[in-house]
């Protein structure tokens, strides 16, 4: 079988742990397979926090509501939205346009895309911003077709969420390519995680952590079940 189709289907959410030490350039290269995922206007809103370092990791473990899967893995990735980091990417964008040899016209386009999308992405103080634009699109849909952008800040953090989840598939298909394993977890107290991160209530929401380490030899997976095809999919 083809090597990805390979991990991707072998790929367990695995529930134990054999204590074992990832190696920084593991590490790296299961962050770096992470951020290669597609992301909405390439925005990356995203930060994953590796925690390994053995007072933090039991900590977080802990706040996993102490799952098995968190207090036998060898680090936990905390993998959060975050839509503070918006302008910061847009100007590093840029930055790196210029120093790439992009054309002036394309700097421009990339400037003037930056500009609408602070527009449309920035809910603005108490969301009244939001409100506002929110009326505007809802009145033009009705004459024309148009997507509806994320003008609240829970459809901000949605919308940012989408990526952040991208990349942790990214980032466990990679952990099980290169021998490792995985077990994403929506199971822990978002409210003290966050605090324990130093995350912004404005700006961040942890989509989800995800235990990696090495499987336990005495842990026995379950059997994987599937909804058949024709459940999940309907072609047109
Ligand atoms: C968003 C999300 C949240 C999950 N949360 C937990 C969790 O808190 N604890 C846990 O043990 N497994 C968790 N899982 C793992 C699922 O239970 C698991 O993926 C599912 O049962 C299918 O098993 P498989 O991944 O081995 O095929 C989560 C999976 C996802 C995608």
């Amino acid at each position: 079988m083809n090597e990805i189709l390979e991990a991707l289907f072998h790929r367990r959410a695995v529930k134990a742990f054999e204590a074992v030490e990832i190696p920084q350039v593991l590490r790296e290269q299961i962050l770096d397979a992470a951020r290669h995922a597609p992301s909405s206007f390439n925005s990356q809103p995203y930060r994953f926090f590796w925690v390994e370092s053995s007072p933090r990791k039991a900590t977080a473990a802990k706040l996993c509501m102490g799952q098995m899967p968190a207090a036998t893995a060898s680090a936990l990735v905390v993998a959060v939205a975050d839509i503070g980091s918006l302008a910061g990417t847009w100007q590093a964008r840029w930055e790196w346009m210029g120093r790439s040899g992009f054309s002036h016209a394309k700097i421009r386009d990339h400037e003037r895309t930056a500009k609408i999308g602070q527009i449309l992405f920035m809910p603005g103080p108490f969301g009244i911003f939001g409100a506002l634009k929110w009326a505007i699109f809802r009145l033009v849909n009705l004459w024309t077709t148009m997507g509806m952008p994320p003008v609240f800040r829970q459809d901000l953090l949605k919308w940012a969420t989408k990526s952040t989840s991208l990349a942790c598939e990214n980032l466990m298909i990679a952990a099980e390519a290169l021998g490792l394993n995985t077990c994403p977890m929506e199971g822990f107290d978002g409210r003290r995680l966050s605090r324990f991160l130093g995350l912004s209530t404005r700006y961040h929401e942890i989509g989800m952590v995800i235990a990696i380490g090495k499987k336990s030899p005495a842990y026995a997976e379950p059997p994987q079940w599937r909804r058949p095809l024709d459940a999940t999919v309907t072609v047109l």
